[in-house]
This record gives C-alpha cells, sequence and structure tokens, in this order.
C-alpha cells in the first residue's frame, strides 16, 4: 500500500508538472535565440571597431604630384616635402586613370602611390567668382565712353580679332589696370568687357586673397591662372588690387609677408604669361598712390585707364540708367539734378536713385517725385560728409 503510493509520487507526473516542463524549455530555446544573435551582432561591431582601429592605426599618407608616368609603369613623383622620387603604383590603382599633375596619396616609407586624390585647386577656387557671364552690359555704364573705348580695343578686340595683332606683328597688352575712385564703375566695366566677349569671367578680390585665403594667396593665384588657361577664352580681373599691389614697405609682420608672397606670386603669373588674346587679365584698384611699381612695369600691368568721376552730362546719363525701370512722376528734372550732383560717383547716384524710391513707398505713393529725389540727395550728400570726416585725406590706407 505504502509502496504504491510513494510510486505513485514519483512516476505519475502531475498535469501540472509537464506543462511547467514545457514551458521552461521554451523560456530556455527563446533565451538561447537571444543570445545567439546577441553574439552575431557583437562580432559584427567588434569586426566594425577592429576596422576603424586599423584605419586610426594606418601611418599617415604623404601628399605627392606626379610628375611623369614612366613607361614601365612606374611614376615619378613630387613628394610635398622635398625631391623627386620614382615609385610604383599600388595595385588598386588605374595607371591609365593617371595624370601628370595629380594629386596622389602616398605610402609613408615606400611612397608608393596608394590613391587619386581630388584635385586641389577645386573648393579653393571655387572660392573665387567665376562667372561664365556676367549680366552687365555696355549699356549699363553712363559716361566713359573713351575709357571704355580704350578697355574694349586692349581687351576685346586681341580676344576676338587675335591674328590682326599677330600680322601686324605687335603683342597687345598684357594687363589693363582701371584706376579710380570707388563707385566709379570700374567693376561693372569690367563685367560689361566679360559679357561682350562671352569669355569665362575670373573675379579675384584682392582683400580677400590676402585675408580670406590666408596663406593660401600664393596658391590660389596660381591655380587661378591655371585655370583662366584651362577655360579661355577667360578674363581674370582683380578687383581691389590695392590689397595685395600696396608698395613694399616694412614687410613686418606674417600678415605683410603673406600679402608679399601673394604679390610675388602674382608678379611671376604675370611675366609667365603669353597673351595672345585668349587670357586677358585686368586689375583695379582706387588708391594708384601706393601700387607698387612692380606692378606697374612693362609686360605687367602695362596699360593703365582713369576711371574719372562723371561730369554733368555723363551724371544724366546715369541717373537716367538708374531711373529707367522706376515709376517717376511727371515732372522730374533730371538735367538739375546732374547739375546738382558735382563730385558724386555712379555709384552715389545710384544711391540717390534707391534712396527717392525709397521715400516714395515710405510715403505710401506709387510714383517717385521730384521731392523724393532731391530729400535722397540731401541724405547721400550728407551721408558722405560724414565719411569724408572720418577719412584723412588720401584715402585710409595711410
Ligand atoms: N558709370 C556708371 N554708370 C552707371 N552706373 C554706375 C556707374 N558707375 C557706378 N555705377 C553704379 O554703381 C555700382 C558700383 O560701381 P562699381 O563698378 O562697383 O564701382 P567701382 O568698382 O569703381 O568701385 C555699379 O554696379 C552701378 O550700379
Ligand atoms: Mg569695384
Amino acid at each position: 500500500m505504502a509502496s504504491e503510493e510513494s510510486e505513485s509520487d514519483v512516476s505519475a507526473p502531475t498535469e501540472d508538472g509537464s506543462k511547467w516542463l514545457i514551458e521552461e524549455t521554451e523560456r530556455f530555446e527563446s533565451e538561447k535565440r537571444q543570445l545567439e544573435s546577441d553574439v552575431s551582432r557583437m562580432k559584427r561591431e567588434n569586426a566594425h571597431l577592429k576596422g576603424e582601429l586599423a584605419r586610426l592605426r594606418a601611418p599617415p599618407q604623404v601628399i605627392g604630384t606626379v610628375r611623369d608616368i614612366l613607361d614601365d609603369g612606374r611614376v615619378s613623383i613630387k613628394s610635398s616635402s622635398g625631391p623627386d622620387f620614382v615609385v610604383h603604383i599600388s595595385e588598386g590603382i588605374d595607371k591609365d586613370n593617371l595624370e601628370v599633375g595629380d594629386r596622389v596619396a602616398l605610402h609613408r616609407q615606400t611612397l608608393a602611390v596608394l590613391e587619386k586624390l581630388p584635385s586641389a585647386k577645386d573648393p579653393l577656387v571655387m572660392g573665387a567668382e567665376i562667372d561664365n557671364k556676367p549680366i552687365e552690359t555696355y549699356k549699363d555704364i553712363g559716361g566713359l565712353t573713351e575709357e571704355l573705348d580704350e578697355l574694349r580695343s586692349t581687351i576685346e578686340l586681341p580676344m576676338l580679332y587675335p591674328e590682326r595683332f599677330s600680322k601686324i606683328g605687335i603683342e597687345p597688352p598684357k594687363g589693363v589696370l582701371l584706376i579710380g575712385a570707388p563707385g566709379t564703375g570700374k567693376t561693372l566695366m569690367a563685367k560689361a568687357v566679360a559679357n561682350a566677349t562671352k569669355a569665362t569671367f575670373i573675379r579675384l578680390i584682392g582683400s580677400e586673397l590676402v585675408q580670406k585665403y590666408i596663406g593660401e594667396g600664393a596658391r590660389l593665384v596660381r591655380e587661378l591662372f591655371q585655370l583662366a588657361q584651362e577655360k579661355a577664352p577667360s578674363i581674370i580681373f582683380i578687383d581691389e588690387l590695392d590689397a595685395v599691389g600696396a608698395k613694399r614697405m616694412d614687410v613686418g609682420t606674417t600678415g605683410d609677408r603673406e600679402v608679399q608672397r601673394t604679390l610675388m606670386q602674382l608678379l611671376g603669373e604675370l611675366d609667365g604669361f603669353t597673351p595672345r588674346g585668349e587670357v586677358a587679365i585686368m586689375g583695379a584698384s582706387n588708391r594708384p598712390d601706393i601700387l607698387d611699381e612692380a606692378l606697374l612695369r612693362p609686360g605687367r600691368f602695362d596699360r593703365i585707364i582713369k576711371i574719372p568721376l562723371p561730369e554733368e552730362k555723363a551724371r544724366l546719363k546715369i541717373i537716367k540708367i538708374h531711373t529707367v525701370k522706376m515709376a517717376i512722376a511727371k515732372g522730374v528734372n533730371y538735367k538739375k539734378m546732374a547739375a546738382e550732383t558735382d563730385g558724386l560717383s555712379g555709384a552715389d547716384l545710384r544711391a540717390v536713385c534707391v534712396e527717392a524710391g525709397m521715400g516714395a513707398i515710405k510715403n505710401k505713393r506709387t510714383k517717385v517725385s521730384y521731392k523724393d529725389f532731391t530729400l535722397a540727395l540731401e541724405k547721400i550728400k550728407n551721408r558722405l560728409n560724414e565719411t569724408d570726416i572720418s577719412e584723412p585725406e588720401g584715402g585710409l590706407y595711410y
């Protein structure tokens, strides 16, 4: 009896017990699946970290430039730090894809070419203004007839008809420098010429060259001249040349030295340049008195065009140009305005027109009256007088 009892205890598991076991097994199995997936995730992570570590541990690569590609498959390179070397190319690189002048990454010890790098000039050069076709035209320029004629005969003519120069046997001027007070239309003229010639227009601003591209000014100049040749016909326009072309006085600070280097590069590029019309060089400056004579020597900026403040007749034309799209009330006396704006530049006259328009808008009128113009003129003249006081005679640079 007793044995029967104990037997039943062991051999006959209750319904509950077996259910418990089944559940427990399922739980373990799901846990196992979970752990397996964890393991594989960690394996992936491990591989990724190993790769990352290898990348971080990789020795730095040297940058070089391809000088020559030899027949036996090796290349001659110039490393950024010194002499030229003949080296091998890594398997992964398509040799036919490599060109003289390419930037490449080199193995630190063997200097083997490991990788072709994107051309260095792109991002920097793109920082300069490259304009395939400026929208300004000759019609947008008031006055300056003679100056424009001269500019056209030195830039446009050799560009459109280079053969005329070679037939006669003279070289067209290399560089044309526009000199005149701020706002007299120098930039405007340069853009209009570029428009007329359909040349690629590369505009470099002197002050940016030395401020924005610290340490890169000289390189930028070099690469822009290269780019100009690649994209010929083209016009290189160096605006605000005074910023790089100031007379070499004390070369004390690093900033000055940087300006020096940029200037020397610019002079070098100008010297190494045979014009023949396909690349024209223009410069503009507000400060002829401080330009380095070296820039003005023959073979560099050898043609100088002075851009004067507009005379009365020119002022009338400029006012008309800048009011042509404005809604003007009847009886606005342009002639009187031209007579009363002696000493104002084209840019000042434009400012007067814009200010007059603002006055009309403020007073909720739909047309600009003569009164708006006279008030605007007063305002602009006051503004000019204010800046005169803060600026010593001869400008800001002394
Ligand atoms: N002769 C001009 N005829 C018409 N507009 C002019 C003239 N000169 C200057 N302007 C106006 O003033 C603006 C600034 O002139 P800009 O060519 O930049 O002067 P600069 O380069 O000589 O300092 C021009 O975009 C134009 O609107
Ligand atoms: Mg300008």
